[in-house]
């Protein structure tokens, strides 16, 4: 296999049906650039859609990998290791109260974990089993297994998969009337994402976000905040929670987590993570040794100060530069940090995401109308202007 068709080929024949067929093999990563099989470059605008945070094959990730790998590699959850203790270390501290950690391989997983969690605490309040209603917002995104879908607002992503095991009531998000008007005293959880990522680039409003807080708290419910996309630096902080002032009581994060490797986390107040006794839930790959050693890093260098500040200023740049461009085409640029939505006038995404990795950029047409860009958090302002002087061409093509 050579070229980037032959690929595409293998893929169609091999392949599961779930995908679409990709169009380009990319064969190795450095920093914010790709190549494909047949050496054409790309700026990664999308970065394995929110994972790679601090760029490909990053050197501090690699050594932490390469030194891991040829020490240990896999321990099960029998026995306890160093990366993994120090990484929930470290989350205790960013969480900032008294809390534990559950790991697994993904964001998916980490929803099922903060469900089932969900279901003990509802359980310990009302043995009768008339307190397991889960809230969740329309549009959101939470994964693919069962329980994770069972609370995506998105008839797209659910429909022929059902019946779940979950009730779930949706609330338009950012809607206080209607959230309120879902609630009740059956409700176990509210689930809510900060910024809906895959819901094409929705931010959460402080109003909103506070209330979610707020109503959980009357009805004796928790508040699960969903940052596996919108978590580890994305948006500016760790968590994006910390922008709203919110103290959420469960928190699950995974996509940039590692850098790049499998990983998922719950993080709990210690409270409510006593609800799981011990051979309530497991994971055999979870808390990996490697993918916490990665991720040892990760947290180090997307916690420090003056790097966030950076993402911050640089977004702001990048946000602002498009907007004054006053391009017809652009009606709007969503963002949070280093994560944006290119809101449309038309349904042109697709043709846009195809233009524009033909010019040699990676962006994904997360709705018809929306390109969401989440770029690792280190990419250069340089490189940031290059997709401004292109994305004139890109929109009129
Ligand atoms: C907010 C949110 N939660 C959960 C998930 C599921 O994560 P994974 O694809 O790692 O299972 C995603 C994935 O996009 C997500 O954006």
């Amino acid at each position: 296999m050579k070229t980037n068709a032959d690929f595409s080929q293998v893929w169609d024949h091999q392949m599961m049906t779930n995908y679409s067929v990709p169009t380009i093999a990319i064969r190795n990563g450095e920093g914010s650039y790709v190549w494909d099989v047949e050496d054409k470059k790309y700026l990664d605008l999308l970065g394995g859609i929110a994972v790679s945070v601090i760029g490909h094959c990053h050197p501090l990730v690699v050594a932490a990998i390469t030194e891991q790998a040829s020490k240990l590699l896999h321990t099960s959850n029998l026995y306890a290791h160093e990366p993994a203790l120090d990484l929930a270390k470290k989350f205790t501290k960013l969480f900032g109260r008294d809390s534990k950690v559950f790991f697994c391989q993904d964001g998916a997983t980490a929803i099922e974990a903060a469900l089932k969690l969900v279901r003990k605490y509802g359980y310990g309040v009302k043995p009768d089993g008339t307190k397991q209603v889960i809230v969740a917002m329309h549009n959101g995104f939470h994964g693919r297994t069962s329980g994770a879908l069972s609370i995506t607002g998105n008839a797209a992503k659910r429909d022929g998969f059902g019946p779940f095991g979950y009730e779930v009531r949706f609330a338009d998000f950012n809607d206080v009337a209607s959230l309120e008007s879902v609630m009740g005293a059956d409700v176990a959880a509210v689930v809510v994402e900060p910024v809906q990522g895959e819901g094409g680039m929705n931010v959460g409003t402080t109003e909103f976000l506070n209330s979610c807080q707020r109503l959980a708290k009357k009805f004796q419910a928790l508040l699960v905040v969903d940052e596996v996309q919108s978590g580890v630096g994305r948006t500016g902080s760790f968590f994006n929670f910390t922008q709203h002032n919110l103290q959420p009581d469960i928190v699950t994060l995974a996509k940039g987590l590692a850098g790049g490797l499998p990983i998922g986390a719950v993080i709990a107040t210690t409270e409510i993570a006593q609800n799981f006794a011990p051979g309530d839930h497991g994971s055999t790959f979870g808390g990996n040794p490697v993918s916490t050693a990665a991720a040892n890093v990760v947290v180090d260098v997307v916690t420090d100060k003056a790097f966030s500040e950076n993402v911050v200023e640089l977004a702001n740049w990048f946000a602002n530069s498009i907007m004054q461009m006053k391009l017809p085409q652009i009606k709007a640029v969503n963002y949070s940090g280093m994560w944006f939505g290119i809101e449309l006038n038309s349904d042109s995404a697709a043709t846009i995401t195809k233009s524009a990795t033909k010019h040699g950029f990676l962006v994904n047409a997360v709705k018809p109308n929306v390109l969401r860009l989440a770029p690792a958090l280190n990419i250069s302002r340089e490189q940031l202007q290059s997709f401004l002087d292109i994305l004139p061409k890109l929109v009129t093509q």
